[in-house]
């Protein structure tokens, strides 16, 4: 019950200070719920406005790849060093401490592999991200194939519908039909067509002409690394991506298939949020490296 004695009068009015009407750190965020910009500002650093996404969802697709063996041990010590984690809810169940307080960007689609045809995916439970405490959704979003691009444009629709519920983001993953160039204008075609349908983030391939993606998408873009490349390499695409306006990384192989993994995922945090050129990364990866 309420005290009904010493009810004291408020004074603290403030009524020197206007009410802030400041806008959200992240491009094109401004109009959306509390919930969401709060889930938000978990993944993407205050400071910097960007994030460094560790993903590891690629088992969902292929297996047991280079890197990704065995979560617990690959992965689970990476995770301190990342903004957010990126993989399928039973690899974090089973290897993920849920005293983690990182925040989980979780892959929502699933049904294929790489035997077959792929994206022709369904989307995991709605109880099933609440369960997961989940910061963020990932889908992919693929245009370009006829068998594929319907259904994942309405997969995607559907868990934007599920995440604007929920208050939680959807990232958008974006896939170009197999005969298509890997360029701007696809990459940026699909980016764009994530954000039409209600992505909060959308993740996507650098490429020449990045700052086109990147201006025509109105949310922030972040960069999957791709393939395996040498370090440095890698830090260079890093520094271009985020010079472009890129809003960070969700990188995976480039991370855990690197000779240091640990190592690698603090030199590219470097490269994403503190300015560091791609040799002045690879110096301060080359300098990790050596102290084990
Ligand atoms: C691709 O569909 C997967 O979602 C990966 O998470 C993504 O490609 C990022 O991983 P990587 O940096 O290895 O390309």
């Amino acid at each position: 019950m309420a005290d009904t004695d010493d009810i004291r009068e408020g004074n603290r009015f403030g009524l020197d200070t206007p009410a802030s009407t400041e806008g959200f750190y992240l491009k094109g965020l401004n109009n959306t719920d509390w919930g969401l910009k709060n889930r938000l500002s978990r993944i993407f650093n205050q400071k910097s406005g960007r994030t460094v996404m560790l993903a590891f969802d690629h088992g969902f697709l292929m297996g047991p790849t280079s890197g990704l063996e065995r979560i617990d041990i690959n992965i689970d010590p990476l995770a301190e060093y990342a903004d957010c984690l990126m993989g399928c809810r039973g690899m974090i169940r089973a290897n993920i401490s849920p005293t983690c307080s990182k925040p989980v960007c979780m892959r929502t689609d699933t049904g294929t592999t790489i035997l077959t045809q792929m994206n022709d995916n369904v989307l995991v439970s709605e109880d099933e991200v609440i369960r997961m405490n989940v910061s963020a959704m990932a889908a992919m979003l693929s245009v370009g194939e006829k068998e594929t691009e319907a259904l994942t444009i309405a997969n995607f629709s559907a868990l934007v519908d599920r995440g604007m519920k929920l208050g939680i983001p959807v990232m958008g993953v974006t896939a170009v039909g197999k005969d298509m160039a890997r360029d701007a204008r696809y990459f940026g075609m699909a980016s764009r067509v994530c954000a039409e349908n209600g992505a909060s983030i959308v993740k996507t391939y650098y490429t020449e002409g990045f700052e086109k993606v990147v201006a025509a998408t109105p949310v922030p873009v972040v960069i999957a690394g791709g393939k395996k490349l040498p370090e440095l390499e890698a830090l260079e695409l890093c520094r271009k991506a985020i010079d472009c306006g890129a809003a960070g990384v969700d990188m995976g192989r480039n991370v855990f298939q690197s000779e240091a993994p640990v190592a690698m995922i603090q030199a590219v945090a470097g490269v994403v949020h503190d300015g560091l050129s791609p040799e002045e990364g690879f110096q301060k990866f080359n300098d990790l490296k050596a102290q084990g």
